[in-house]
């Protein structure tokens, strides 16, 4: 067994059914610092959900869910940001009526516990300043600082959701399918985007998209009925026969 003092995060037999069906069934998986795993599995396999238990916007039936070492499954998901849990969403989920800067900037000051410093006035954090000219960097927008959210293709507002979570520097990163809807271009935009963030960041990451798995994770876990039916590299993912019944045959052809 590996060292359990390098996980960032870890959920452990983690349970929950609505009514009678079991979206989460005895989970158990653990990110390292800086790992980054793909999470992908059928609609309906509980992926998304199990963000949500991860986050605390739903409790679980039964299990633990460790940040850093310390148990965070009774907490809040405010709590659980702040102490560097972030997430993107899988629908588009940004600030209406503000700027990219001011979107961040919120974002950033939320993540501190400044939200009504924002109000008042925004500009006045030097340090927040500077932290959002390099996450804009990061998520590619450093030159869209200025303009209104609404104004931004759909590539560059998922790129802003990914800036929004890592505004509030999170150790860990959920991100519930950042290339849906995309093109491949953007698609190749975020991949290099994801690539391009501080190595200690550890990812979550579901995705249907096999290029963005492939390119930017290390391990993946495969969801099913909410059970965990597989976890390995994607190489051995894709060599799965499991793997392979759980698709169907819609296993990216394109990598044939
Ligand atoms: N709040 C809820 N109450 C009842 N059922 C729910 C609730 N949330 C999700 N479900 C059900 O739980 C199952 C898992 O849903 P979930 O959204 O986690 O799947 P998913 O793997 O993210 O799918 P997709 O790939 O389509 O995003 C689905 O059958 C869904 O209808
Ligand atoms: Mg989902």
């Amino acid at each position: 067994m590996s060292d359990r003092r390098e996980h960032m995060l870890e959920a452990r037999g983690i349970a929950k059914s609505f009514g009678a069906l079991k979206v989460a069934n005895n989970v158990t998986l653990e990110l390292d610092a800086g790992e980054r795993r793909a999470i992908i599995g059928p609609n309906g396999a509980g992926k998304t959900t199990l963000f949500n238990l991860l986050t605390g916007e739903i409790a679980p039936d039964a299990g633990t869910v460790l940040l850093d070492q310390k148990d965070i499954t009774r907490l809040t998901p405010d709590a659980r940001a702040r102490r560097g849990l972030g997430r993107s969403f899988q629908k588009n989920n940004l600030f209406r009526g503000l700027t990219v800067r001011e979107s961040l900037t919120l974002s950033a000051m939320i993540a501190l516990g400044k939200a009504r410093q924002f109000w008042r006035d925004p500009g006045s954090d030097v340090e927040i300043a500077e932290r959002i000219d390099q996450t804009a960097l990061w998520v590619n927008l450093a030159g869209e600082l200025d303009l209104p959210t609404d104004a931004l293709s759909y590539g560059a507002r998922r790129q802003l959701e990914v800036g929004l979570a890592l505004a509030a520097r999170p150790k860990v990163l959920l991100l519930d399918e950042p290339t849906s809807g995309m093109s491949p271009e953007d698609t190749g935009i975020m991949l290099e985007l994801l690539n391009s963030l501080p190595s200690d960041l550890a990812m979550l990451i579901i995705e249907h998209d096999m290029d963005l798995v492939y390119g930017a994770a290390q391990r993946v876990t495969v969801l099913n009925y909410g059970e965990i039916v597989f976890e390995g590299t994607p190489e051995e993912a894709r060599a799965s026969d499991e793997v392979k019944r759980i698709y169907l045959g819609d296993w990216g052809d394109h990598h044939a």
